[in-house]
C-alpha cells in the first residue's frame, strides 16, 4: 500500500484495478474501451494505483497510471474519479504517488513526465507542477483504427 493523505473512509491500493472495473472508469469518466484494449492497457503500464472505499477494497472509485519506460519516458494516463467521489482530493493523491514514484524508481537523470490535459484536468495537473509545452513543443495525436490482424 503506499502512503496516503485521503479523506477518512477511503484507501489507496497500488497497481490496476480489475478489467471491469477499469472498463466502469472509463465508460463513466472518458470514453468506453473494450475488454481486450483494457487487458492490454493495464498489462502494459509501468505503474499505477488506484482508490477504492474501505469497505469495498476491490471496487474502484478513482485511479491513475503511468506508460513508461523507465527510463526516461513517462506518460500519465487514464486520471480519473468516479462523478460521486470527485472533489474530494482523490486525484491529487493519485497523482502526488504516481510522480512520486517516477521520482523514486526512474533512471537517475531527468524523466520526462507528459499527459494529454482535458479540462476537468487542467488545474489539477498545473498544481502538481505541470506546464504547458507550447509554444516550444505541441502534443500532437493520431488514432489509428486496429484490426488486431497482422498485415
Ligand atoms: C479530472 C478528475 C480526475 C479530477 O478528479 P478529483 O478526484 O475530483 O480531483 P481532486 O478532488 O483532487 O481535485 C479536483 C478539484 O476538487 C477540489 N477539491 C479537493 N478537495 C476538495 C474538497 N475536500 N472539497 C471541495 N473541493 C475539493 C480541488 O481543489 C480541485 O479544484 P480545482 O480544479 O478548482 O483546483 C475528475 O474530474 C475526472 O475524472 N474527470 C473526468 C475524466 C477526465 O477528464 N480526466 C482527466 C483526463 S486528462
Amino acid at each position: 500500500m503506499a502512503a496516503n493523505t485521503l479523506p477518512a473512509g477511503y484507501i489507496l491500493v497500488e497497481g490496476y484495478p480489475s478489467v471491469e472495473e477499469y472498463l466502469n472508469l472509463r465508460t463513466t469518466c472518458l470514453s468506453p474501451k473494450n475488454a481486450e484494449q483494457a487487458n492490454a492497457a493495464l498489462k502494459g503500464s509501468w505503474y499505477g494505483v488506484y482508490v477504492a472505499e474501505e469497505a469495498a477494497p476491490t471496487k474502484a472509485v478513482a485511479m491513475g497510471r503511468v506508460v513508461g519506460d523507465g527510463g526516461w519516458y513517462f506518460v500519465i494516463a487514464d486520471m480519473m474519479t468516479l462523478p460521486e467521489h470527485q472533489r474530494k482530493g482523490l486525484a491529487d493523491v493519485v497523482l502526488k504517488s504516481l510522480l512520486a514514484r517516477i521520482k523514486s524508481l526512474a533512471a537517475k537523470g531527468k524523466a520526462y513526465v507528459t499527459l494529454g490535459a482535458d479540462p476537468p484536468g487542467r488545474k489539477l495537473y498545473q498544481k502538481n507542477g505541470f506546464k504547458d509545452t507550447m509554444p516550444q513543443v505541441m502534443g500532437m495525436g493520431l488514432l489509428i483504427e486496429s484490426d488486431g490482424q497482422e498485415q
